[in-house]
């Protein structure tokens, strides 16, 4: 089985076994990197690790175009409720949720902080997506923490999606401990270079283990 994983720029990717494709954090409008706009995007669900805008973005309008099922945090659902999104499933760091099948989303934690237009959105999270057999970490926003190997240990992701962009997250040095930490064999930069703030230079992330694999927006990759 296999999975495959789009990349959309910023934090935003598609991951997708073929009849359930997950946007996460799905911020096209605006953000300078992207190479689809949201009418670009067909999916079943749209995850999301927090609410900021630049991974917010064009949720409410991919879900209602493609009556796709929010998962996020119990105020982020809340919120995409009342702007009349229908479906959403509520989670918190420690819960899991099924997609049906042997599919699920799982949510683990993430230091830093969650609120859209000045709204409260409940905690900032990671997501573990389990789709096609293959598992992925997408680590949020966040800074280094060493339950990063146990988050590691439990799911044995094949994949790390890891913030390297420094000041809002990690920056390259710190992001290489965390990917020696959760040990995935693959390990994708994002949450850099989008705009100057979190200009970083890529190749000072150098994780002692993993193969690190650099994405362009628009890039797609099979989790094998
Ligand atoms: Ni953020
Ligand atoms: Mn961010």
């Amino acid at each position: 089985m296999s999975a495959e994983l789009t990349f959309l720029g910023h934090s935003g990717i598609l991951y997708s076994d073929g009849e359930v494709t997950v946007a996460v954090d799905p911020f096209l409008t605006g953000n300078p990197v992207a190479t689809m706009g949201p009418d670009d995007v067909r999916c079943t669900h749209v995850a999301l690790t927090h609410g900021h805008e630049d991974h917010f973005g064009d949720t409410v309008a991919i879900a209602k175009a493609n009556d796709a099922t929010v998962v996020g945090a119990y105020e982020i659902v809340n919120f995409v409720a009342s702007q009349g999104v229908e479906k959403g499933e509520p989670g918190n760091p420690g819960g899991r949720i099924s997609l049906g099948g042997d599919r699920w989303i799982a949510f683990t934690h993430a230091f830093h902080s969650s609120s859209y237009e000045g709204q409260y959105m409940g905690m900032p999270c990671g997501l573990v997506l389990h789709l096609g057999g293959k598992t992925i970490y997408h680590c949020g926003d966040t800074g280094l923490f060493s339950d990063m190997a146990l988050i590691g240990e439990l799911y044995s992701p094949s994949v790390a999606l890891i913030p390297i962009g420094d000041r809002f997250t990690m920056g390259p040095e710190l992001a290489s401990r965390a990917a020696d930490l959760i040990g995935a064999p693959t390990v994708i930069p994002i949450h850099y270079n989008t705009w100057p703030p979190i200009e970083v230079d890529v190749s000072a992330f150098a994780p002692s283990k993993s193969r690190v694999h650099v994405m362009q927006a628009g890039d797609t990759f099979t989790v094998e």
